[in-house]
């Protein structure tokens, strides 16, 4: 099998790589480089132990992404190329419309001209926002708070009507809750740019001294503590779940599946657990709430269980102990080398 891998250069991109490469599984990388290091691709090689091909492509690029397409014939695709904060979504949303839709639109015109009809879409739990019910299922209503979550949502819409009218299509929207760890060799993991938006590489830039402490938005909420509680997931479990999809897309139509544990830890929890794995205190603020924050997203995880035969199997230790490795090793990200 043959996928081509949008975004595989970031995160949750080049921990997919090295899953399904070493699962015999050609990989393909297409990543503009704008919020990774091409230093990333060269750990995911040596991790799975051969190269790999990748292009330095804008996915909305239709003649370079075309020339991909040409090179190479895919089984399928995944597509986890997008921009990603929600803070900086709504100071620019034409810019995360452009990228996150226009990119998804590009990819599809492309796929169809050259007859690939297997994707995965990385959605997000942030389509959800304030949820009426806890855990979230996937029939929960989705109330998008954000410019990144509407992209979200729309790109799912956009992929159940062309589904539905053409059978070529077999597509599978993966919401992801918190994706946090790295791979155990510490090789790869969340190397983010600028001050980290997402509580566990705050974390661990507070525990390597690159950050002074961390800042707790709000302890206020109707939760166990007061702090936001979130389904923290391990990014390993989560591309697992990539490979369970890949493996179920014979059947043609759009499936929308949560990826979460279904456990939810506060912030003060997560802390408490990292504080654990790292061996001393870590400075903290109760600061105020962030807007757009809400107070509980956790998974109902069954139905990615059922349909996948995918479960989660890393619990909270493990992801703080990989994540706090990757740190360690990399203290200054991909770019300590
Ligand atoms: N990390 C999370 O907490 C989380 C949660 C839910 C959903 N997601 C989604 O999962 C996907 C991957 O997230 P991540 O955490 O690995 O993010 P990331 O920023 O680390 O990875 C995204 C990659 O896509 C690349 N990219 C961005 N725009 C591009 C473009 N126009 N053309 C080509 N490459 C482009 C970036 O350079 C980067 O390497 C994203 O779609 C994100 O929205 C992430």
């Amino acid at each position: 099998m043959k996928v081509l891998v949008t975004g595989g250069a970031g995160f949750i991109g080049s921990h997919c790589c090295v899953d399904l490469m070493t699962h015999d599984v050609e990989v393909v990388v297409v990543d503009d480089h704008s919020n990774s290091s091409p230093l990333a691709l060269d750990r995911v090689a040596e991790l799975a132990g051969r190269e790999l091909a990748s292009y330095a492509v804008d996915v909305r690029d239709p003649a370079a992404l075309d020339a991909v397409f040409r090179e190479h014939g895919f089984d399928a695709v995944i597509h986890f190329a997008a921009r990603k904060a929600v803070g900086e979504s709504v100071e620019m949303p034409f810019e995360y419309y452009d990228a996150n839709v226009g990119g998804l639109l590009n990819l599809l015109r492309t796929m169809r001209a050259h007859e690939v009809g297997r994707l995965v879409f990385s959605s997000s739990c942030s389509i959800y926002g304030d949820a009426d019910e806890v855990p979230i299922r996937e029939e929960t209503p989705a109330r998008p708070a954000s410019p990144y979550a509407r992209t979200k949502w729309f790109c799912e819409q956009i992929l159940a009507d062309v589904c539905a009218r053409d059978s070529a299509w077999s597509v599978m929207a993966l919401r992801y809750f918190n994706p946090v760890g790295a791979h155990e060799s510490a090789r790869i993991g969340e190397d983010p740019r600028g001050v980290p938006n997402n509580l566990m590489p705050y974390l661990t830039q507070v525990a390597v001294g690159r950050l002074r402490e961390l800042s707790v938005f709000g302890d206020d909420y109707p939760t166990v503590d007061g702090t936001g509680v979130r389904d923290y997931i391990h990014v390993m479990d989560v591309v697992e779940g990539h490979r369970a999809a890949l493996e179920r897309m014979d059947a043609p139509g759009f499936r929308s599946l949560n990826l979460g544990t279904g456990i939810g830890t506060s912030v003060l929890q997560l802390l408490a657990a990292f504080t654990q794995v790292c061996g001393r205190e870590l400075p903290y603020r109760i600061v105020a709430r962030r807007p757009g924050d809400v107070a509980e997203l956790v998974a109902a995880p069954d139905r990615a269980a059922r349909e996948l035969d995918w479960r989660s199997r890393r619990d909270v230790l493990d992801m703080c102990r990989d994540a706090w490795r990757f740190q360690q090793r990399n203290p200054q990200g991909y770019e300590s080398a």
